[in-house]
């Protein structure tokens, strides 16, 4: 492809046939397991994304503010550590952040491509398209594809750094993790860099409240899931009808988002032919968040196979962001 010629036509590795049936197995499991719990991709469709956004500007959300603080004042040195000449940057959203890794591999003189890689094609296409418009020249391949079952498949062209940031990886359990940095690990080509952004251990009070804001915009995104499964599986949710719980684990150093019903319910999913009963304050886990501490995460990217090249963190030490090697 001419670099010239930007493709935010995505790449799809999630039809509807796909999506449908990852779809139908996570809430069958999910909600006929005790207890109940939902997997955090299915938050995010077009409303979802939207939803993210506006938590990303709340004032108790302080891990974007961190991030681009360590952003504005690093990006400069992590494209010339890096030498990349494409970004590839799972769970892309909305891609904000995105244009100051952009720039700063535009003033190193290296940037050829961008591959913003999500499960929310609708979001995933207009961040595609933003950014073909902002950078012309530059070779813009949006991929539409699930982090966890298709980092293979991803364009392997250019010196890539592959950047997840916005403490994706906390939505992960440790489990989950292992497998995905050992993935991740494996797909990597010799010269491409991992740039991780990693929300740390804190004041429990502040990480609660980035998950609990007052304006009620967390508990919205946290229900969206139920509109999600009514629309997609003619499920019978009434999303008021539960409230937004989130608590810090201490045991596991997580944020743990979960709705809780306001009553006895009997919810039917008529997609799957299932009926779900739920107690008077019972409690589904639809996300966990976890916080991490520099060594344990060192420990886990070096049990991957990594090598960490810089590690940064903000003036208040609340986020760290991280470069390694394969
Ligand atoms: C917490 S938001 C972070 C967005 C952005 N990277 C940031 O830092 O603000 C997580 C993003 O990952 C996407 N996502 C969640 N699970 C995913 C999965 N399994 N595969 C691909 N994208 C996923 C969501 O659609 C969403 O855009």
């Amino acid at each position: 492809m001419p670099i010239s010629q930007s493709t935010v036509q995505p790449i799809n590795h999630l039809d509807r046939d796909y999506l449908r049936h990852a779809l139908e197995h996570d809430v069958r499991t999910g909600l006929t397991a005790t207890p109940k719990w939902l997997p955090p991709k299915w938050f995010y469709d077009e409303v979802g994304s939207d939803l993210f956004s506006q938590i990303t500007r709340l004032p108790e959300y302080y891990p974007t503010r961190r991030e681009l603080a360590i952003l504005r004042a690093r990006a400069g040195e992590l494209a010339a550590a890096s030498g990349a000449d494409t970004l590839v940057e799972l769970g892309s959203g909305t891609s904000e952040k995105t244009v100051l890794l952009l720039d700063a591999l535009t003033e190193a003189g290296t940037l050829r491509g961008y591959t913003p890689v999500d499960v929310d094609a609708v979001t995933l296409r207009s961040a595609a398209h933003r950014l073909a418009d902002r950078y012309p020249g530059l070779a813009v391949q949006a991929v539409c594809a699930d982090f966890e079952r298709h980092l293979r498949l991803l364009p392997r062209t250019g010196r890539r750094m592959v950047a997840f940031l916005g403490g994706t990886i906390g939505n992960l359990d440790p489990a989950a993790r292992e497998v995905f940095l050992k993935e991740l690990r494996d797909s990597l080509l010799p010269g491409d860099t991992f740039l991780l952004g990693a929300d740390l251990v804190k004041d429990r009070g502040r990480l609660v409240a980035a998950y609990d804001d007052a304006a009620g915009v967390t508990a919205a995104f946290n229900r969206n899931v139920l509109h999600v499964i009514n629309r997609e599986l003619d499920a019978g949710f009434e999303p008021d009808a539960f409230e937004h719980v989130a608590l810090y684990d201490d045991d596991n150093d997580w944020i743990e988002m979960r709705l809780r019903a306001s009553r006895a319910m009997r919810v039917r999913v008529g997609g799957l032919g299932l009926v779900v009963d739920f107690a008077e304050g019972e409690e589904t886990r639809t996300e966990i968040s976890a916080k991490f501490r520099p060594e344990g995460l060192r420990r886990e990217l070096a049990a991957a196979g990594f090598a960490v090249r810089r590690w940064y963190t903000d003036p208040s030490g609340d986020f760290a962001l991280l470069l390694a090697e394969a």
